[in-house]
């Protein structure tokens, strides 16, 4: 529906509600750059506490500065107390989603002063927030398996220290690139869907934690970052390469939906599809998982032969979930570890709009009726 004043766009599509210097995207040609730098070689020569220093501060670090970076990162590390008890009070078999969700949620009740909202201390609540969700996501998974709680090592990176967390043991140099990688990938992204929940929440001038939980929050979705753990489930139901012709067919027949395939924006390959399909090749040759592999990418080429016509090519979800295999993650963690990487670009995308806010508050088209008589109850 159109008036003079406004226009009716189902899901917003082609809808430009913001404006921003992190992330651009070129749909038609399949380009990403953050900052103006393609993810392809942020991918290959960044790391990921670079990339979300690029993001925040809208150029590359010197190195003092990223040294001055990644100390201040490194000291938030550590989870307070109260938030480990409540991890510990968390039941074993929640959703590693709704944990991370409501322990982000919680974080709030720590901060003496929660819903300060100038841009400076807003960018110290994002710290904190993106330095401590590794815990989180590691302390609740070591919970529900038994295991005690370990405690992070500050002289690792990001993607080191998750890994040691989770693990109790050091990573290998090959496991913490591949890891560093998916979150360099994942980082930012324009406006999608979570990305603009954390902004409609905070251009009300509430606080960064409710913004942050409410982009977890949209993040699960299937459609959206739970699509990773759609495409692990799919490819845990086909045996072997040889089905997966007939299994993808008879989706496609039944109208269902290929998880890690399509995107509102591109409508070619997704590049960050690109980077992570060589990475997951290399990691499942490394760690035997080529029948993995060899069954995501005879999907790809099924699909790309019967919907490539359509625009619709394998977006970031559809070999990261190959990755997170290999990296030796569980499946219910696929999405809690895109978390992890875009409270990056949520955060960044918060302190944007505070920078220069206005209250989100579009229109409904009514389509309802008009002047229908009450009727009394007793009548009805
Ligand atoms: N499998 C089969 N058909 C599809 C798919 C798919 N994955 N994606 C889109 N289509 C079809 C859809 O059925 C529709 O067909 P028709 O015009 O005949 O009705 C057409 O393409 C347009 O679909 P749409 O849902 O209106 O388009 P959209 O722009 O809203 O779609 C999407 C974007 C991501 C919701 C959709 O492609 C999808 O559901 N993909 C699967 C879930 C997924 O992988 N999500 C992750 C997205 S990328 C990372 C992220 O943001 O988290």
């Amino acid at each position: 529906m159109s008036t003079a004043e406004s226009t009716f766009s189902k899901g917003l599509e082609g809808v430009v509600a913001a404006q921003t210097e992190m992330s651009f995207i070129n749909g038609t040609e399949g380009v990403l750059e953050y900052v103006g730098i393609a993810i392809g070689d942020l991918a290959s020569k960044s790391s990921f506490e670079e990339t979300v220093f690029l993001l925040w501060n809208k150029r590359l670090p010197t190195a003092a500065e990223l040294e001055a970076f990644n100390a201040e990162l490194r000291e938030d590390y550590t989870m307070t107390d109260a938030l480990k008890e409540r991890i510990k009070a968390c039941p074993v078999d929640a959703e590693p989603m709704h944990v991370i969700r409501t322990m982000i949620s919680s974080m709030a009740m720590d901060d003496p002063s929660p819903n300060e909202n100038s841009v400076e201390v807003a960018r110290h609540k994002a710290l904190n927030i993106l330095a401590t969700a590794p815990a989180i996501v590691a302390a609740f998974d070591r919970h529900r398996r038994g295991l005690d709680i370990v405690d992070p090592d500050p002289s690792l990176s990001f993607a080191a220290n998750f890994l040691y967390m989770l693990n109790g043991e050091k990573p290998t140099d090959a496991m913490v690139r591949a890891f560093d990688i998916c979150m360099i990938t994942h980082a930012d992204h324009g406006l999608n869907n979570s990305t603009f929940a954390a902004r409609v929440v905070i251009s009300t001038l509430s606080d960064m934690y409710s913004a942050i939980t409410a982009a977890v929050g949209s993040l699960r979705g299937p459609l959206h970052g739970g699509a990773n753990e759609g495409v692990m489930k799919m490819l845990n139901q086909i045996s072997d390469v040889d089905s997966v012709e007939s299994h993808v067919m008879n989706m496609i027949a039944n109208k269902e939906r290929i998880m890690g395939f399509g995107h509102r924006v591109y409508k070619a390959k997704d590049p960050r599809a690109a980077e992570l399909m060589t990475l997951a090749k290399q990691l499942a040759e490394d760690t035997g998982n080529m029948d993995l592999y060899n069954k995501s990418h005879a999907i790809e080429l099924v699909m790309e032969r019967e919907y490539a016509a359509k625009g619709i090519y394998p977006n970031v979800d559809f070999y990261s979930a190959t990755t997170y295999h290999c990296i030796g993650l569980k499946l219910d963690l696929f999405t809690p570890m895109f978390v992890l990487a875009r409270i990056a670009g949520w955060a960044g995308h918060v302190i944007e709009q505070l920078g220069d806010n206005r209250l989100y508050r579009p229109t409904t088209d009514y389509v309802g009726q008009h002047a229908v008589p009450y009727v009394a109850i007793k009548d009805r």
